[in-house]
């Protein structure tokens, strides 16, 4: 025998540590590539396999991955070294054909399968990266048979030693983009799948629960400029740099695109409920966790006063990428658990389809934090799980019913002091918005109106922007609910006060000109709002040109806090202009033969010029794209045409005959 290898062999026979052992191993992996006997490179390899020591329990990834690299690295140079000049004897004159079947008779039943698949992925890997095609014919194939085949026994092995699944989950995932379409579906997904996702959110290898969110709060410290200091020499900063660099969370992206996989492709549907379950139960640790941590005190706008330097340079971007890491494995996750539920009768049976959409809105909530801060909401998985979720949700009240109130508002009618709690609410409006037709009027009142009670005051911080607007979009939503009716006939007068006096703060022009729109589309016949009180429209027309007579001709400037507005700077008296004309095309003829003339007067109050040509634009708009119903069109090119319309939006009160070159003059006539 080989003396070298006689001396490693015995070696690795007499190391009683683990750490000695792994030493051992770059010896291993330079002699398994020079070998020339059969023999000796399968006896290498089954001692690489069985020896106990080099596998300490629990397994742990980090040794695995060890052993999978001697393999690894043991295929590229023997590719190399086949192109090398070196000499003779120090390279292996076996064909890689026959050195691979040496190795992998190696893999024998002196180690137990978890191992072997160790082996195998890294031969694999190794071919592949070195685009290898020198194997003989079938033997890739006779692999990857083999790494399936060990994958699903060892994973299935009720008796094998603790955590050696993370060894399995390791190799598959890194093998399996390799894998042909054929053998990627012998994998055992309904197996694998429970284990991926403990794996990945509980196992100490991965996320492990997330407890470790809240132990931060021990090291998060006043520092001497009254700031939150988290030291970047404290346990907890190092134990989330560790977590960090875990195997299973430095890949976070690509195993969870292997558990959506699986996801897709398990066939007992019980099992993608258990992995809702599972993920409802993590998100929930990790939610009441960064409730305990200091940091979720401070809100997102203000990091920069309340954080000292190191914290917002060094170690609170640390943690935010694992959160953001975290975040998003879970919506993928999420995103092909929807996406089977639309498609699969068990799975979309009335038994099962709204508890899992309703896990699937606590997880989204349980995680608004981080979605929230990073904008995620407006991905494109984001946007289906929770569309989806909302959509299967609202078909079925009562279940809405229990939803919405398991997540209500903590201080129902209250503005609460935590951040937290106040994202919270902002979700609740959110999702409640798109159950106000189902609900009862009852509950719309009692619940979501309530919540929604607190932001929409007009003297409210207009940094709570994104929630005043939110919390208008529920009240407007549950005004249009035919069954609010009598809900709403006391509601209206109260909104439409509040309303003109949450503008042009805390409301942005956007959602005020929507509000204005929507309580005068409410307020057309023949709804019951016009039945009890006919003059709404009028009322509220007037109220807007009221307020213009005195309103600023000053730009508003844009609002921090809200998504930048892709339009043009406008005044707050153009605004109140704009939302006048914006209600147009719901006003009965009569009362829009009246406001016609009346907008083309204010329309010349406006003395800046483009703000001006702007409302004119949107006038021209309303009265000829198509808004209007026919009856309102024709009054409309009525007025145009012979009543003097024309002269009067183009020109104000001059006589017709002028020279007049304006800039933007429209030619609205033409358009009819
Ligand atoms: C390969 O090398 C070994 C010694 O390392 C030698 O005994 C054997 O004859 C060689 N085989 C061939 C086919 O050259
Ligand atoms: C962290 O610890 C090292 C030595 O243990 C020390 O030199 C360094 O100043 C510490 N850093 C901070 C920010 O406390
Ligand atoms: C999973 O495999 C991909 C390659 O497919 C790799 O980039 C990633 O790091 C792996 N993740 C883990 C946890 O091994
Ligand atoms: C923190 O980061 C900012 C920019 O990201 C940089 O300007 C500043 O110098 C950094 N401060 C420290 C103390 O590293
Ligand atoms: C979910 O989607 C709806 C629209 O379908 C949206 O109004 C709501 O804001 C979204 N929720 C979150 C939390 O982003």
């Amino acid at each position: 025998m080989d003396r070298s290898l006689a001396t490693l062999l015995r070696s690795l026979q007499t190391s009683d540590h683990p750490d000695d052992a792994a030493r051992l191993l770059p010896v291993a992996t330079g002699l398994l590539s020079r070998l020339s006997n059969p023999l000796n490179i399968t006896l290498l390899t089954s001692q690489l396999l069985s020896n106990d020591v080099l596998y300490p329990i629990p397994t742990e990834v980090a040794r695995c991955r060890q052993i999978f690299s001697v393999f690894y690295t043991a295929v590229l140079r023997l590719i190399e070294d086949k192109h090398s000049l070196a000499q003779e004897h120090t390279r292996s004159n076996l064909t890689v054909t026959e050195w691979t079947t040496a190795v992998v008779h190696g893999a024998n039943d002196k180690s137990p399968r978890w191992r072997h698949t160790l082996l195998l992925g890294a031969l694999l890997l190794a071919f592949q990266s070195k685009d290898f095609e020198g194997l003989a014919s079938g033997l890739k194939n006779k692999l990857e048979v083999a790494l399936v085949v060990a994958s699903n026994l060892a994973l299935q092995d009720k008796d094998a030693e603790p955590n050696c699944e993370l060894a399995v989950v390791f190799v598959l995932n890194n093998t399996f983009p390799l894998l042909s379409d054929v053998h990627r579906q012998q994998i055992s997904y309904d197996v694998l799948l429970p284990i991926l996702v403990d794996a990945t959110f509980f196992s100490r290898e991965g996320l492990e629960h997330g407890y470790w969110l809240g132990v931060i709060d021990y090291d998060v410290r006043p520092s001497p400029e009254q700031k939150f200091n988290w030291n970047a020499n404290s346990t907890s900063f190092r134990k989330v740099t560790e977590i960090r660099s875990r195997n299973l969370v430095s890949g976070l992206g690509a195993l969870s695109r292997f558990i959506a996989h699986s996801i897709e492709n398990v066939h007992d549907q019980s099992l993608i409920i258990y992995c809702v379950n599972r993920l409802a139960e993590f998100s929930r640790t990790f939610a009441t966790a960064w409730r305990q941590n200091k940091l979720s005190e401070v809100d997102t706008k203000e990091e920069s006063q309340c954080l000292d330097q190191e914290t917002i340079n060094k170690t609170f971007p640390v943690l935010l990428q694992v959160l953001r890491d975290t975040m998003f494995s879970v919506v993928i996750s999420l995103r092909s658990v929807l996406g089977r539920v639309l498609c699969d009768r068990v799975l979309a049976s009335d038994s099962n389809c709204p508890g899992i959409a309703m896990q699937s809105l606590h997880i989204l909530r349980d995680t608004y934090f981080i979605a929230h801060r990073f904008g995620l909401t407006s991905s494109s998985q984001y946007v289906f799980v929770n569309f989806t979720a909302i959509d299967i949700l609202s078909q079925y009240p009562l279940q809405s019913e229990n939803f919405l109130d398991s997540i209500r508002p903590v201080d129902l009618g209250r503005i609460p002091p935590h951040p937290l709690d106040r994202l919270q609410d902002l979700f609740f409006l959110n999702t409640a918005e798109h159950f106000t037709l189902i609900l009862s009027p009852q509950t719309n009142k009692d619940l979501l109106f309530n919540a929604a009670a607190p932001y929409v005051d007009p003297q409210g911080d207009s940094r709570l922007a994104e929630i005043f607007e939110a919390a208008h979009s529920v009240v407007l939503a549950i005004l249009a609910a035919p069954q609010n009716a009598e809900l709403a006939l006391t509601m209206v007068p109260f909104y439409v006060e509040t309303l003109l006096q949450s503008f042009p703060k805390p409301l942005s022009p956007r959602q005020f000109r929507l509000a204005i729109r929507s309580v005068v589309r409410l307020a057309a016949p023949p709804s019951a709002v016009a039945v009890s009180m006919p003059h709404t429209q009028a009322v509220v027309l007037d109220l807007l040109r009221e307020r213009m007579e005195h309103a600023s001709e000053d730009l508003l400037p844009p609002n921090p806090d809200l998504p930048i507005e892709n339009s043009q700077p406008l005044s707050e008296k153009a605004v109140l202009l704009l939302a006048i004309i914006d209600c147009l095309s719901f006003l009965p003829v009569p009362l829009l033969e009246e406001h016609l003339p009346l907008a083309a007067e204010l329309l010349h109050k406006i003395g800046n010029p483009s703000q001006r040509i702007q409302c004119q634009r949107r006038l021209w708009d309303t009265l000829s794209n198509g808004e209007m119903d026919v009856e309102r069109a024709a009054t409309c090119v009525t007025w145009w045409t012979s009543r003097g319309g024309r002269e009067h939006v183009l020109y104000g009160d001059q006589p017709e005959d002028q020279d007049f070159s304006m800039s933007g003059a429209l030619q609205f006539d033409n358009k009819l």
